[in-house]
């Protein structure tokens, strides 16, 4: 088996625009060091990424970060991805949103935002996010709507909220959200350091998935409830990212271009950057794109597994986190025979009492917010 001699186009582009963020999340999956503000691209230079993009079949970038709004020149970001015809959105925590922003974002050709949301509560909302953010959030749900675009919210699910995913449901239909993604936590980078607090136990995720099910059948396409799988809980491995090298590409805040986002941390890969090699070279010729593409990586059992079609044998970034070794199956599969590295924690961490969050530490941040460690 030998990798695509010419793979298909990415058709999305997630832009991380600037690590810095305001808020302090337990359950960031963004690595654990972070990118200095003044490593970041500049804007000539995101607008030659998403050039070049376009040119390579991407029809939709996720503005995100971090903190995307951190940027001064959004406005002229944006305005360069829809002038290369790339459909936008932003990926927010929503502080830094106020009308006139805004207004500027969406004349330039924002099309879509995704808010991000701890909680229903507000106190539990900031206790998650360590940082005051819960009324900024409602401010810019309402600002979205009243500028008549597209709003969705993203919750990351863990130990802490999932009880309380009724009262998310209401939220999103409160703040008029049209889409709800439940997206059970992803322990990669900076949330695997908290894995012992945010692990949840089968029945709190049985719970939450019956009220999932019980409130698609009642809003009857109302709102799109998205549940993104515990894969720990579930024993089956994700098909992360679509594939690696299949569908997307992740270009960080300084330029280093990604088959996923938490990649930084695979060895051998030789992230390239957009500063040394057009956007074309990196998806078709780079070693990054290639490592994983296809099937000649694989292992038994994925090599002789139907499955592999369909979840491409999971995810490299979590077979290396747990076992040393991306070329392993994902051991959230319930065939690799590392499944017990995750039964073992699934059985044991939730029955714990949470252990205090490790907040997440901006390095530029100059402002901790009162009241948070
Ligand atoms: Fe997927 Fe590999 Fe598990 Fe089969 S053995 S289900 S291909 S991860
Ligand atoms: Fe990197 Fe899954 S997050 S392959």
């Amino acid at each position: 088996m030998t990798p695509p001699a010419r793979p298909d186009p990415p058709w999305a582009l997630l832009a991380e625009l600037s690590h810095g963020c305001p808020l302090r999340c337990s359950y960031c999956s963004n690595p654990v060091e972070l990118t200095g503000r003044d490593s970041e691209l500049t804007t000539e230079q995101w607008a030659g990424v998403f050039r070049q993009a376009a040119d390579l079949g991407v029809v939709q970038t996720h503005l995100s970060g971090g903190e995307p709004l951190l940027r001064r020149d959004l406005t002229e970001i944006v305005a360069a991805a829809d002038c290369a015809g790339i459909h936008t959105q932003l990926v927010t925590s929503g502080l830094g949103l106020h009308e006139k922003r805004l207004a500027a974002l969406t004349a330039a050709g924002l099309r879509s935002v995704q808010l991000s949301v701890q909680h229903a509560d507000p106190a539990a909302s900031e206790h998650i996010a360590g940082a005051r953010s819960f009324a900024a959030k409602e401010r810019a749900a309402a600002l979205v709507r009243a500028v008549d675009l597209p709003l969705g919210l993203n919750v990351v699910l863990h130990r802490a909220n999932l009880d309380a995913l009724d009262d998310l449901v209401e939220l999103a239909l409160a703040w008029g959200a049209e889409r709800l993604e439940l997206a059970n936590t992803q322990f990669y980078g900076w949330a695997l350091r908290n894995r012992d607090a945010l692990l949840p136990g089968r029945d709190q995720v049985s719970r939450a998935r019956e009220r999932v099910e019980r409130w698609r059948e009642r809003l009857a396409g109302r709102l799109d409830l998205v549940w993104v799988v515990p894969d720990y809980v579930d024993g089956t491995a994700k098909p992360c990212m679509g594939g690696w090298g299949a569908v997307s590409l992740t270009v960080a805040p300084d330029g280093t271009v990604h088959p996923c986002p938490a990649a930084a941390t695979l060895p051998g890969l030789h992230a390239p950057n957009v500063k040394d090699h057009s956007l074309e070279w990196i998806w078709h010729e780079s070693t990054a794109f290639n490592l994983y593409r296809g099937e000649e990586w694989m292992r038994d059992p994925c090599r002789g597994c139907e499955l592999r079609t369909k979840d491409f044998g999971g995810c490299r970034c979590q077979a290396h986190a747990l076992t040393g070794d991306a070329t392993r199956t994902d051991p959230a599969c319930r065939l690799s025979p590392d499944h017990a590295l995750v039964t073992d924690l699934v059985d044991t961490l939730p029955r714990a009492a949470a252990p205090p969050y490790i907040y997440r530490d901006h390095p530029d941040d100059r402002s901790p917010v009162p009241g948070h460690p």
